[in-house]
């Protein structure tokens, strides 16, 4: 299905700049006429998402983080984050709820969150190259679909 709207954003990954991304997603999302409730699941996730840009991709310094965002007549929005920091070695086991690299630090529960809130999440990683989260949910009430 062809989008009927499109954003791109890119940041750096500060944790200063998380407040910025999740707003202008949510501006952005608030064209299909969201819930509070949906709104705000969408916010969340999204900041998993990024959070795991500035906290885990670019560990030791700061990067970009590409952030688009497409609207479907059907109701849908469809976010990718993407990073072109460490990746990640085992994509199942990060997936896990719990597990995390920064112990003691991190509960582990970001991609458990994104799934719970989200309708589909999905991840592609290579080490050494980068991540990419896509998150999808229907928000609009607006079409059949
Ligand atoms: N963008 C990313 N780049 C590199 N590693 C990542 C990225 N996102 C997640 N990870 C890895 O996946 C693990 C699990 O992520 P998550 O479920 O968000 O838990 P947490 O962030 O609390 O560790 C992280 O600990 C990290 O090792
Ligand atoms: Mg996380």
């Amino acid at each position: 299905m062809k989008a009927q709207n499109t954003m791109k954003l890119t940041i750096e990954s500060l944790s200063i700049n998380e407040g910025f991304a999740r707003s202008v997603i949510c501006a952005f999302a608030a064209q299909l006429d969201p819930t509070i409730d949906v709104l705000s699941d969408i916010r969340t996730a999204l900041s998993e998402a990024v959070t795991n840009c500035v906290v885990h991709a670019y560990k030791n310094g700061t990067g970009a983080v590409y952030i688009t965002a497409a609207l479907y007549p059907d109701g849908r929005i469809r976010i990718k984050v993407r990073d072109k920091g460490c990746g990640i070695e085992d994509l199942q086991k990060a997936m896990e709820p719990l597990f995390t690299t920064a112990d003691g630090e991190r509960a582990g529960l970001g991609f458990a969150v994104m799934q719970s809130l989200m309708d589909k999440v999905t991840v592609r990683s290579k080490p050494g190259s980068g991540t990419t989260v896509t998150l999808e949910k229907r928000i609009g009430s607006t079409h059949e679909g």
